[in-house]
């Protein structure tokens, strides 16, 4: 292994990710790892330096109080103890230690060296992935987001041809993207790449449905069963790549941690389908995951791309989905993107998009009265989505993004600013 390792051991504490990054700022990989992991585990690791014991408030489970096994304290790493009672590891801190007391741990106790960079993290991962796979066959849903992507990366540069990516177009894809993944990933990176163009599929499946939710489960439910068809026309797959990053993970909860929300990438897939899983991003934050990105060569769009969300612009194109309305949502979206890029916006803005809702307002053109329908633009910023607040976008900036919508895109003749924060507003439409 490339680089030098401090485990975390979570025993309920809610600071691990606190610890875990203080440590990587150091310069020094840490993982954190559930209290109950074994000894045999630990000790395949050939890179762990040290421990730390990390206590809280979420140690007592089902009434009892969770221990490490005991075998542990007999595999000669330092250790130190957080909020954790212990009179068999070294220094006991009963709060989070200073920078100085971790670096004295880090680098004086357990001599680790400051090693943690992306290129020794992928050249661990490349290792990793390839005595887990040998030369078996991979496969990975590719939506062109920026997680499965870096996994993409990481894998084709794993284990190259063993890899089959699989990106399913459900028609709710931005203007160019799916093109994009096809360049990326089939011209640039010679993947081997199935695409599946299910657009007129899942608008069939989604034709005169109104209800939000039931277009949420209907894209999700299709999405499932068209990547499931494509996996069983495959032969000899042992493995499922997934896009599981560290927060997705905490998010799901553990035994010594609350459940946020639960996280399934590719979930639903049916029993008989058995595969092992390959998680090569699920030790890292969302900007190490760019990072890392870059580091495997992706274009900064795909890297840096805003938060999209799974249903794509299905949950844009308000109420039913038609096609001049889904049509009209991509090109207002395209028009805004483009020139929020113009205006430096697109590195300042959490997300931004359009949205066309199902009524069409009275206009005038060609001095003729014409029923059309109306983009309404959104533009927000927030740290964690539970919150928002509304971008000051620039008039000028506006006046421009209407007057190409109004020329360029069909069947409108209206163009909204959005002013509400969220709450009460959530950031979607649907
Ligand atoms: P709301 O609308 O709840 O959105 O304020 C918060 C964030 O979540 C995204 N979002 C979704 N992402 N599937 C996703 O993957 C969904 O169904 C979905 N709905 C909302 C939204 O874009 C925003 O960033």
């Amino acid at each position: 292994m490339k680089q030098d390792l401090i485990v975390i051991l979570d025993l309920g504490s809610t600071q691990n990710t606190v610890i875990a990054r203080e440590i990587r700022d150091l310069g020094v990989y840490s993982e954190i790892h559930p209290h109950d992991i074994s000894a045999e585990t630990l000790k395949s690791f050939d890179n762990v330096k040290g421990i730390i014991l990390n206590g809280g408030e979420n140690r007592v489970v089902d009434g009892q109080a969770v221990e490490i096994s005991p075998e542990l304290y007999q595999l000669g790493y330092p250790m130190i103890s957080i909020d954790y009672p212990q009179s068999k590891c070294g220094t006991q801190f009963s709060e989070l230690p200073s920078q100085d007391e971790l670096k004295k741990f880090i680098f004086q106790d357990c001599k680790a060296e400051a090693n943690w960079n992306m290129k020794n993290f992928i050249e661990d991962q490349v290792q990793l992935i390839r005595q887990q796979v040998k030369d078996k066959k991979v496969l990975l849903a590719l939506s062109g987001g920026v997680d499965s992507s870096v996994v993409a990366a990481m894998l084709i540069k794993a284990i190259g041809q063993q890899l089959v990516c699989v990106h399913v177009n459900h028609g709710l894809m931005r203007k160019n993207e799916s093109e994009s993944v096809v360049k990326v990933f089939r011209d640039q990176l010679h993947a081997n790449l199935i695409y599946v163009d299910a657009s007129e599929r899942f608008l069939g499946k989604l034709k005169d449905v109104a209800d939000p939710e039931q277009k949420r489960k209907i894209i999700g439910g299709e999405f499932i069963r068209v990547f499931e068809e494509e996996a069983r026309k495959l032969e000899g797959i042992d493995f499922l790549g997934q896009g599981t990053i560290y927060p997705d993970i905490i998010e799901s909860g553990t035994k010594t941690a609350k459940m946020v929300k639960s996280h399934h990438n590719v979930g639903g897939l049916p029993e008989d389908l058995k595969f092992q899983l390959v998680e090569p991003l699920k030790q890292l934050f969302k900007d190490e995951v760019r990072a890392c990105g870059v580091e495997l060569g992706l274009p900064h769009d795909m890297v840096y791309r805003q938060p999209f969300p799974g249903p794509g612009l299905g949950v844009r194109c308000l109420g039913a989905i038609t096609k001049d309305r889904l049509t009209a949502v991509r090109e207002s979206d395209a028009i805004l993107r483009e020139e929020f890029a113009k205006a430096g916006l697109d590195k300042k803005v959490w997300q931004y998009f359009t949205v066309v809702p199902d009524f069409k307002s009275v206009g005038m053109k060609n001095n003729a009265r014409v029923f059309e329908y109306m983009v309404i633009i959104r533009a927000i910023n927030t740290i964690d989505a539970m919150t928002a607040s509304i971008e000051k976008v620039d008039w000028s900036v506006l006046e421009r993004i209407t007057e190409r919508i109004l020329s360029e895109v069909e069947n409108v003749n209206r163009v909204c600013y959005d002013m509400s924060p969220k709450p009460p507003a959530t950031i979607e439409f649907e």
